[in-house]
């Protein structure tokens, strides 16, 4: 039997092959929301979970040399400290953010409280380091079906069962894939106003940055594809299709959440 523990461990490495094209694909996305805020030189940001730090540094864009901006991340391999960066290595479920209460005008947390398996307390210390009339910017991936279009009958088949084996290990595994739909309950119900989700989902292309965000969750996740019944066969096939520009497939949707601590 799958130990809590294990069940509540990240279930990905911080690879650039994985980071880089989620960071094509969602950093559109999130940098909108960001330019909706109004921040300004000399502001004070958050991001948590920062990954390979897009974010972070798009945020050092944002405050200014004036500003400060801290990171924080399980893995802080890919995060390089600046004058306006802070970096700390952090393991959320067991340690707390490094923030004062009342203090920091932004935070963002990008497909990270999904993963967390004590979701509601961090967002809650998120709450607290927040000054009031500062925002949250949150981002999920959210469970959606896939839809295919690929050579053959088969590939679409293969293509849809891989993308749904990979959310479905995820799921089995204490990621929350129905918390990005929730987000904005939960903010209300703290009193936040300016509330509002936006669900995106694109069609990707073989060999496009989505694509190869696919094929590399699947690498990741490879071990327990294949006890979840797909072989070796298939994941290389996989492989090659999420290369084939001749394959159109739906992407993750993505849901992005933004609102402001009351006053
Ligand atoms: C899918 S990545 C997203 C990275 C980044 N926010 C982005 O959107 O580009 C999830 C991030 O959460 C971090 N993470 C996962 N579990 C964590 C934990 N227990 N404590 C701190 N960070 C964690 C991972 O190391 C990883 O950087």
């Amino acid at each position: 039997m799958r130990s809590t523990a294990s069940a509540q461990r990240y279930q990905f490495r911080n690879s650039p092959t994985q980071l880089h094209p989620l960071q094509e694909v969602l950093d559109p996305i999130t940098l909108d929301e960001l330019a909706r805020l109004g921040i300004t030189a000399g502001q004070s940001a958050l991001d948590v979970g920062a990954g390979a730090g897009s974010i972070a540094r798009h945020l050092c864009e944002l405050v200014g040399p004036t500003g400060k901006v801290i990171a924080v991340d399980l893995d802080t391999t890919l995060l390089a400290p600046t004058g306006i960066l802070d970096v700390y290595q952090r393991d959320l479920r067991t340690q707390p953010l490094p923030a004062e209460p009342g203090t920091v005008d932004v935070i963002t947390a990008r497909c990270v409280l999904e993963h967390l398996p004590n979701r509601h307390f961090v967002l809650n210390q998120m709450i607290t380091a927040l000054r009031p009339g500062g925002h949250l910017v949150l981002g999920e991936i959210v469970y959606a079906p896939v839809s295919v279009h690929a050579p053959t009958s088969d590939d679409n088949e293969l293509i849809a069962r891989v993308v749904h084996g990979v959310l479905d290990v995820l799921a089995a595994r204490s990621v929350d894939l129905h918390w990005g739909d929730k987000t904005a309950s939960v903010l209300l119900a703290n009193d936040f106003d300016r509330v509002r989700t936006r669900w995106v989902a694109e069609t990707w292309a073989g060999g496009s940055p989505g694509c190869r965000l696919y094929a590399d969750n699947a690498t990741q996740l490879r071990d327990k594809l294949l006890t979840e019944g797909l072989t070796h066969t298939e994941l290389d096939r996989f492989a090659e299709l999420m290369a084939d520009p001749a394959v159109l497939v739906r992407g993750y949707q993505f849901a992005s959440t933004t609102a402001r601590k009351p006053y």
